[in-house]
């Protein structure tokens, strides 16, 4: 284990930092020109399929905390179900319906949402959740009814563990957390590091720990590593300690909302150096939580818009159409689950929960976030791009292969 762990960052390092070009990822085959069919006419058949409608399940946050995220899940997923249905829908002609369900960041309120969506609207497939700590609480429940669930972003490892019928679109932690730590050690130049991060939130902690065995291995000091509890507005304690501490980077694995009121605590309290963080500081509400304290800080993510691969390009075009602004990776990655998940159900040629299960485990996916294809524990192998908050905007910096 210590042994590959120690093989995995060598190569991330070797093959993948160094090399870090911007747009390096594996070239895909284009998706499907959205806007080029969405004004053709839907075929209207004389009688209605056999099976009538496809519904497909979206549970996210759409209130609460991490709303942002939910709301760029339903639209990246009503995005790929449009022009699947503009296109004359799936397994002759049955259109594709989404329900959604609001899980509100909780996992109470997860496992109650999956269940409506299962027994009143009989999805045949899950879209999402977003949040790990609520897709190990979804899970089981479509585990046990043989109903597959592919999350476009929960990237702790354990939820695809969950069983056979639980996959994702995204990279996990260990391999993020490998990223953030590359990057703090070779590129920032950075030996002694810190980390903050939710004790309740398995993303948080199995991120910040995989950043900290990462950094460890490279040959740098994690001179601190403190949880603050669930909840909590007010890092002043944990801060002062690990400010005390003397580290160049505090690395942040928390979610947006949390991340920008620690970064503003931590500036307050006299810390000069690097903030770094993953996925979870994606969205347009860092910067006015944080303001002018995130700016200079980098994260890891899975996508994006700023890449110029054509098919990232078209997408971000048709999206932005649609809703008026530009894609983040949650919207990105909805994008990519249903359509991978909208390929199995073509290549299943049924709505049967296994079928689409074992098409799902043959996927050879082209999706906008890179090719997906499944290891023996369900999760794609992906590159991820570095990201830096420049002028309150977004900056792409690099993109780093497995
Ligand atoms: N990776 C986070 C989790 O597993 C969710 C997330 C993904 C948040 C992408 C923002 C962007 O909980």
């Amino acid at each position: 284990m210590r042994n590959s762990r120690k093989a995995f960052v060598v190569v991330v390092l070797v093959i993948g930092l160094l090399a870090m070009v911007v747009g390096c990822a594996a070239p895909s085959t284009p998706t499907p020109t959205p806007t080029a069919t969405a004004s053709s006419p839907t075929p209207t058949p004389t009688t209605p399929p056999p099976g009538g409608d496809i519904i497909i399940g979206c549970v996210a946050p759409l209130t609460g905390d991490s709303a942002t995220f939910g709301k760029s899940t339903q639209n990246g997923v009503q995005q790929a179900l449009d022009e699947t249905n503009a296109k004359g829908g799936l397994l002759g002609g049955r259109q594709l319906i989404l329900k959604t369900a609001d899980d509100k960041s909780d996992p109470t309120e997860g496992a109650a949402g999956i269940t409506r969506l299962i027994e009143q609207d009989k999805i045949v497939a899950e879209i999402g959740t977003v949040q790990s700590k609520v897709s190990l609480a979804i899970a089981p429940i479509l585990q046990a009814k043989k109903i597959p669930m592919v999350s476009p972003t929960s990237t702790n490892e354990k939820v695809t563990l969950v069983g056979d019928f639980i996959f994702r679109a995204c990279f996990i932690d260990n391999f993020q957390g490998t990223v953030g730590a590359a990057f703090a050690y070779t590129n920032l130049k950075v030996t002694k590091a810190a980390a903050l991060f939710d004790v309740g939130n398995d993303y948080t902690k199995g991120l910040a720990e995989s950043f900290r065995d990462a950094f460890t291995l490279l040959g740098g000091t994690i001179v601190g590593f403190e949880a603050h509890p669930t909840g909590a507005t007010d890092f002043n304690a944990q801060l002062t300690k690990l400010i005390a501490a003397g580290p160049e980077l505090l690395y942040l694995s928390d979610y947006y909302n949390d991340v920008g009121l620690i970064c503003k605590q931590a500036r307050a309290l006299g810390y000069k150096g690097y903030f770094l963080g993953g996925d979870g500081w994606d969205s347009p509400d860092l910067v006015k939580i944080g303001g002018a304290d995130v700016e200079g800080g980098f994260f890891t993510n899975h996508f994006s818009k700023d890449d110029t691969r054509p098919e990232v390009q078209t997408f971000v075009k048709a999206y932005t159409a649609k809703y008026g602004e530009a894609p983040d990776a949650l919207a990105a990655l909805a994008y990519d689950a249903a359509n991978l998940m909208l390929d199995a159900i073509t290549r299943a040629g049924s709505t049967d929960g296994t079928a689409i299960r074992d098409a799902l485990k043959t996927s050879n996916f082209k999706a906008v976030s890179g090719t997906i294809k499944f290891d023996a524990n369900r999760n794609p192998i992906k590159a991820a791009v570095i990201i830096e908050i420049k002028g309150g905007q977004q900056a792409y910096k690099a993109t780093v292969a497995p």
